[in-house]
């Protein structure tokens, strides 16, 4: 057994409302020897998303995370000590990790998610916010929302971290875009900074009298993050041929399945011709390289700003989650848990490879 101690944030209650700190408790364990095969890695950043306190809840497209486990959630992790030849000290991973400073995988065992090494010459915190909810708006969007120039693009949720890459990423592909989000800071950031042609403040402005002076013409396509009233109330101005896009329905995460609001206007899709089509971005993973080759070239040429809401510190990760729920968030919610113990390994080649691999993509994805 190492002397290394492991700190964790074990899931002690399941949640009833929003999620409180309350729900988990700390822990130290020692972190075991490595076996053949196994990668030993430490925490780096965390990220922090609503499907957390679904896991948390019920079973859903993951196994529910059961009392006693360590709480589950993405993260970019730093090898440390390897006994798998293709993983090596100081390589930058994004990993299923959890609320721990340390965890220990085995690249060829299949778990919930792939150990997928990422190229070291990129800033890790950008390439894990891209990496999830980047990827969401990218195939959500694109393949779903399937828009196309002079479209008018509504998205919900527009300040956080899915709708903010969705607005960006219309905007690249010439259409109009409006973006739904709750306070003037958030919908300042988004004209100012997102370049959205118009928001919506959901919490002051009457949003069915805004939707009528701003889309006069209906909404070609509706990102949906956010569910309930204000899905139903968009359903009414709905365009011909609109897409619907339920990315997810964060309004109604925090209440019993028997009082989640139930959309009356979706009879509006059946008069307008619309679909409205659901997706789990898990069933993206094997064209994630493609997404996130367009998504980092886009980022690198000043063409979509990837906010970051970076919290500090291993004790203020249960009260971090929480702040996706009350809004206090603006763009992707991470935590930094650790600064990198070692040098991040860069090549000069696998830079290169990666450069020309994404001109090419973004050249034929266009
Ligand atoms: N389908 C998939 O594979 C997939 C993958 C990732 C995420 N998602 C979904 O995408 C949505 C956004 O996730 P994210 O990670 O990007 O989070 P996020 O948008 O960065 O954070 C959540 C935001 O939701 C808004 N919100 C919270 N409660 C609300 C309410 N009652 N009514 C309206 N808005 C509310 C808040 O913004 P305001 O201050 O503007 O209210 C908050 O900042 C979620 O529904 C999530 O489940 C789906």
């Amino acid at each position: 057994m190492s002397t290394r101690l492991n700190q964790r944030w074990i899931l002690r209650e399941r949640p009833d409302g929003i999620v409180k700190s309350d729900l988990f408790e700390k822990d130290q364990v020692p972190v075991p020897e490595l076996k053949q095969g196994q990668v030993l890695a430490q925490t780096l950043y965390l990220s922090f998303d609503p499907t957390q306190r679904a896991w948390m809840a019920m079973e859903t497209y993951m196994p529910i995370i059961e009392l006693g486990d360590v709480m589950r959630a993405g993260g970019i992790v730093q090898v440390i000590e390897s006994k798998h030849a293709k993983f090596k000290p100081g390589d930058i991973v994004n990993y299923l990790c959890g609320w721990q400073q340390y965890v220990v995988f085995e690249p060829d065992r299949p778990g919930l998610m792939p150990a997928t090494k990422l190229p070291g010459h990129l800033d890790p915190a950008l390439l894990l916010a891209l990496s999830l909810t980047g990827l969401t708006a990218y195939f959500g969007l694109l393949d779903i929302g399937r828009p196309k120039a002079g479209d008018t693009v509504l998205v919900s949720g527009a300040a956080g971290a899915t709708g903010s890459i969705v607005g960006q990423i219309a905007k690249i592909k010439g259409c109009r875009v409006i973006g739904i989000a709750g306070g003037a800071q958030k919908c300042a950031w988004l004209i100012e900074t997102g370049k959205f042609d118009a928001a919506i403040d959901y919490k002051a402005d009457d949003l069915g009298a805004k939707l009528n002076e701003l889309c006069p013409h209906g909404v070609n396509v509706y990102f949906d993050n956010v569910g309930g009233p204000i899905t139903d109330e968009v359903l009414l101005h709905s365009a011909q041929n609109a897409r619907v896009v339920l990315c997810g329905a964060i309004s109604q995460y925090n209440t019993p399945q028997d009082q989640m609001y139930g959309l009356k206007n979706y009879l509006s899709l059946i008069i307008n011709r619309g679909t409205a089509q659901g997706f789990i971005i898990l069933d993206y993973l094997d064209r994630a390289i493609e997404g996130l080759l367009c998504l980092t070239k886009w980022v690198e040429e000043g063409r979509i700003i990837q906010e970051i809401d970076m919290q500090h510190g291993f004790d203020n990760i249960p009260a971090t989650l929480a702040r996706i729920f009350t809004g206090e968030n603006l763009g992707k919610q991470l935590l930094q848990v650790s600064e990198p113990a070692l040098p991040i390994p860069t090549s000069a080649v696998e830079k290169m490879i990666f450069n020309l691999l994404r001109s090419f993509v973004v050249w034929r994805k266009g």
